[in-house]
C-alpha cells in the first residue's frame, strides 16, 4: 500500500506541505508507505494542448524536461494520490494546475491510468477561496475515475506563515481524520 502526496506550493515546507504531512503520519501509522513531493523551486509548465501523448499513449507528456513525468511514474505506482494546494488569488496554484492539466491529460490518453486510485485534495488559506480549490482538485480526481474519502470537514487549514496552520486545531484534526478513513477504505479494498 503506497501514498504519494504533491505539494503545489511555491513555498518549501509551508502550509500545505504540512498539512499533506499530517495526513501521511496517519497513513504511515496505519502501515502506508509514503512521500512527498515537493514542486516548490521546481519550473512546471502548462499544458501545451499538442495532444502528443495521444498520439503516443505511452504515459508520458512529450514535455520531458520537468518533473510532471515523474510525477505521473509516482502516481501511477500508487493506490493513494493527494493534491495539496495553496490558495492564490482564490484558486490553485499555477504548478499545482499544471500538473493536473498534464497528468490529467495522459491519464485520460493511457485508458484511466488513476482509475479506481485513492485521491484528497488538501488546500492551505489565510482566510478565503479554499473551496474553490478544494473543488478545483476534486475535479480531476471525479473525472479520473478516482475515488474520493471524505473527512470531517473539507479538507481545509487556516494559516498565513509558513507552519501557522499547525495552530488551526480543527483542521489539522480534519487531517488525520482524513488519513484515517483514506487508510480504512485502502484495506476494504485490499482484503
Ligand atoms: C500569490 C498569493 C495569493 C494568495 N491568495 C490568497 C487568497 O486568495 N486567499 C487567502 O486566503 N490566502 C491567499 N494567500 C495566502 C496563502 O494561501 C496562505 O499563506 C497559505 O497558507 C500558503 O500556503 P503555503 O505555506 O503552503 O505556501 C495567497 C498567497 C500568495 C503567495
Amino acid at each position: 500500500m503506497k501514498a504519494v502526496a504533491f505539494c503545489g506550493s511555491a513555498r518549501k515546507e509551508g502550509n500545505t506541505a504540512l498539512l499533506l504531512n499530517t495526513v501521511l503520519d496517519s497513513l504511515a501509522e496505519q502501515g502506508v508507505a509514503t512521500e512527498l513531493v515537493e514542486l516548490a523551486g521546481k519550473e512546471v509548465t502548462g499544458c501545451r494542448a499538442c495532444f502528443g501523448c495521444f498520439k503516443n499513449k505511452n504515459q508520458r507528456c512529450v514535455v520531458d524536461k520537468d518533473p510532471v513525468n515523474d510525477c505521473i511514474v509516482k502516481m501511477v505506482e500508487a493506490d493513494v494520490v493527494l493534491l495539496g494546494s495553496p490558495t492564490y488569488f482564490a484558486d490553485l496554484s499555477s504548478e499545482m494546475k499544471a500538473l493536473i492539466d498534464r497528468a490529467g491529460m495522459v491519464g485520460r490518453a493511457n485508458e484511466g491510468l488513476y482509475k479506481r486510485k485513492l485521491g484528497a485534495a488538501v488546500v492551505a488559506v489565510r482566510r478565503a477561496g479554499a473551496m474553490h480549490v478544494f473543488d478545483s482538485i476534486n475535479h480531476f480526481f471525479m473525472i479520473s475515475e478516482m475515488i474520493v474519502p471524505g473527512s470531517s470537514y473539507w479538507n481545509i487549514g487556516i494559516g498565513r506563515e509558513k507552519g501557522e496552520v499547525a495552530g488551526d486545531e480543527e483542521g489539522i484534526k480534519t487531517m488525520k481524520t482524513l488519513g484515517e478513513n483514506i487508510g480504512w477504505l485502502l484495506k476494504k479494498i485490499k482484503e
